[in-house]
């Protein structure tokens, strides 16, 4: 008997070129999931809107970010590698879930509130119903497990509770995801200031690694990393926040626990473990880069990829939001 596979939906904003915690917080555990489980992988960009974007741009980004995912090495035809914007589903749930959340629910997201702060100018009500819209993406598709770094198991959280809280009034309708957080990459910290989470919206460039960036550039930001006092290359999160970041990175990108990462560095220089780190990084983001760039010259295969997934993302949505039409009280034809 064939045994049903469980079904994965992400996403990943195209606000900007990602940086290394987007591809080992995310990207890198995509890949390894897509041949166990029926993946979706979304590219969010409605959920960018919440701050401004150059419509240009922002349409380059989503056919880029497209590109890294195939880059990455997401199959195409295993995988349902969509723009949400193309499926209309998503805003017609948000709004019904958001129907079913409490404004204090939301008041208490940290994201929220970071953003706030950091735009004030400009704190819209997308900024604040923004995690209705990701429950939104994530139920609609009935997922299973959803992979994330840490920054988004909040959100998580209460896409699990609308699942409850709908259910429980309407008798089972979604199923109720669970959060895929990896280890150590989870949280992948700035190189300066191993307190803050690497952000590409980072002022100091030298805070994070991106994508793109060259193996110079790589090398050279790893040499600059702070490290911590002592000498030893040894896991410590709170006397040793930078070392440990750095053996977070080292242990993603290699495969191996704080542990091996120790056994490997014994006896050696904190500067001999950050040219290591350095050159392992560009090692593993080389052929991703160069395969990058061949898939953003097709543009004709980017849309053909495009069309078809939307057309899957559809029928599977609207399943789902035909069933909350029903229990909700619509007329549904
Ligand atoms: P976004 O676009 O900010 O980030 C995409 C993914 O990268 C992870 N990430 C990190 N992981 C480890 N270390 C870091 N420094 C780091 N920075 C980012 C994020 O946790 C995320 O998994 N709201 C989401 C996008 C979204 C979504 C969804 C995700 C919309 N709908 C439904 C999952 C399911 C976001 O802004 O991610």
């Amino acid at each position: 008997m064939e045994i049903k596979k469980k079904t994965i939906f992400s996403g990943i904003q195209p606000s900007g070129t990602l940086t290394l915690g987007n591809y080992l917080g995310a990207l890198k555990n995509f890949t390894e999931l897509q041949d166990e489980y029926n993946c979706y992988y979304c590219i969010v960009d409605m959920h960018t809107l919440t701050v401004r974007q150059d419509p240009e741009k922002l349409r380059e980004r989503s056919y880029s970010l497209l590109a890294l995912y195939l880059a990455c090495g997401l199959d195409p035809d295993k995988n349902v590698l969509f723009v949400q914007s193309h499926v209309p589903c998503h805003a017609e749930l948000s709004w019904i879930l958001g129907c079913y959340t409490y404004m204090g629910e939301l008041q208490r997201m940290t994201q929220f509130k970071d953003k706030s702060a950091r735009h004030q100018d400009n704190i819209n009500g997308g900024l604040f119903t923004y995690p209705v819209l990701m429950a939104a993406d994530i139920l609609l598709y009935q997922a299973d497990m959803v992979p994330i770094g840490a920054d988004q198991k909040q959100h998580l959280e209460l896409a699990r509770n609308l699942a409850e809280r709908f259910n429980n009034i309407y008798g089972e309708t979604f199923i109720v995801p669970e959060p895929f957080i990896r280890g150590g990459s989870a949280r992948i910290m700035s190189l300066q200031e191993p307190s803050k989470k690497m952000s590409k919206s980072d002022a100091n460039v030298n805070n994070f690694i991106l994508l793109t960036d060259t193996r110079d550039d790589i090398v050279k930001k790893f040499k600059k990393a702070v490290t911590d006092s002592g000498s030893e290359v040894r896991y410590d999160e709170n006397e040793k926040p930078g070392i440990s970041n750095l053996m977070n990175i080292y242990g993603a990108v290699k495969n191996l626990t704080a542990a091996g990462v120790e056994k490997e560095f014994e006896g050696l220089r904190y500067g001999d473990f950050k040219k290591a780190v350095g050159e392992a990084v560009a090692d593993v983001l080389a052929p991703v880069q160069d395969r990058y760039r061949e898939f953003s010259e097709d543009r004709a295969f980017l849309d053909k990829v495009l069309k078809r997934n939307s057309e899957i993302a559809f029928e599977a949505a609207s399943k789902t939001l035909k069933d909350v039409y029903e229990k909700v009280g619509f007329i549904v034809y």
